[in-house]
């Protein structure tokens, strides 16, 4: 059974270096806990939600479930979740959480993040709240003990660097999306540089099932040279790409309902890519957003 290992957060915790991620855009009733309760037995320590995936609840189920049976003790688990655009205004930040810790049935969560720099009113139009405002909020949760720590998604570098210079608390990652084919150098370089640890969303980028390109600029799924590399390892080009990731010094959170896919994605701790296959996998890099959320560019803190 594969575990992955931890990096150590500037809050002093330490976040498994793989994740399982939980966005889907359709899913069954009960696909959710499975994956969880799967990925629990497969040795994943850490599993990444949020409020806006409507799915805490059965996340939730899947981690009591596992606790019951003793696979897993709550301490040993890593559990992130995400304040949606809506609760940005400082006083409904410790609301929000409560309302998420009540759906996961937990005490507390490992690691809160603001997941987007924008707000939104509930007609889901710009609220134009500043996000040091949310930040006060999220600073009240650690000292409340309700989320030992605290950090962001999709902060592009001049709106992390103005939080950073203004936090109490400092954020102890910048969740973004980084793949092949968005490598992101410039901002996981201005993360590391801050100590905040870039976490990558979205980590297969095109190689993933879920965007076909009709463009042909999913290359990446057939070029045979990374077909090669896989080949040289016994491994998936998913399982490069991941591994290209955590070399790069960037925790990833691939989401799988398939069982095999879920072990697969964690099975990336036997071998090592070298300096040059590092650069054959970046060489793919084609700046392409999956998640470009272009329904928001108006917004005043849009991020891209
Ligand atoms: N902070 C944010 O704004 C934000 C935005 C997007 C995502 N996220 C987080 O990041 C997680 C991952 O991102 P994502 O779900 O967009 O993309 P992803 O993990 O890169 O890709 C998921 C898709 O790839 C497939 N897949 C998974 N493992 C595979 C493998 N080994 N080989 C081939 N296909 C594989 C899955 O299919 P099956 O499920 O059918 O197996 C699913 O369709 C999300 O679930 C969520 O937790 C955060």
């Amino acid at each position: 059974m594969a575990k992955a290992p931890t990096v150590k957060l500037t809050s002093g915790y330490d976040m498994p270096v793989v994740g399982l991620g939980t966005y889907a855009a359709k899913s069954e009733p009960g696909q959710f806990r499975q994956a969880v309760e799967w990925s629990i037995d497969l040795g994943y320590r850490h599993i990444d939600t949020a409020s806006l995936y409507g799915n805490e609840e059965e996340v939730g189920q899947g981690i009591a479930s596992k606790i019951k049976e003793g696979v897993v003790k709550r301490e040993e688990l890593f559990v992130t979740t995400k304040l949606w655009c809506d609760r940005h205004a400082e006083p409904q930040v410790l609301p929000s959480l409560k309302e998420s810790l009540a759906r996961l049935h937990l005490d507390y969560v490992d690691l809160y993040l603001v997941h987007w720099p924008i707000s939104m009113n509930d007609k889901g139009e710009d609220a134009g709240i500043d996000y040091l405002e949310t930040w006060k909020g999220m600073e009240g949760l650690v000292k409340r003990g309700l989320a030992r720590s605290i950090g962001v998604s999709n902060f592009n570098e001049e709106q992390l660097d103005r939080l950073l210079n203004a936090a109490n608390i400092k954020p102890v990652v910048n969740q973004i999306e980084i793949s092949p084919t968005l490598t992101q150098h410039a901002l996981v370089d201005f993360c590391k540089s801050r100590s905040v640890v870039p976490v990558a969303y979205t980590p297969l980028g095109l190689i993933s099932v879920a965007w076909p390109e009709p463009t042909g600029k999913d290359i990446i799924k057939t070029d045979p040279k990374l077909g090669e590399l896989a080949d040289k390892y016994r491994k998936s080009r998913s399982q490069i790409a991941l591994k290209y990731l955590l070399q790069r010094g960037i925790p990833v959170v691939p989401k799988s309902f398939t069982k095999s896919r879920i072990e697969e994605n964690i099975s990336i701790f036997d071998f090592d890519l070298t300096e040059e296959e590092i650069a054959l996998v970046d060489s793919y890099n084609i700046n392409h957003r999956c998640v470009p959320r272009k329904e928001s560019v108006k917004f005043k803190y849009f991020p891209f």
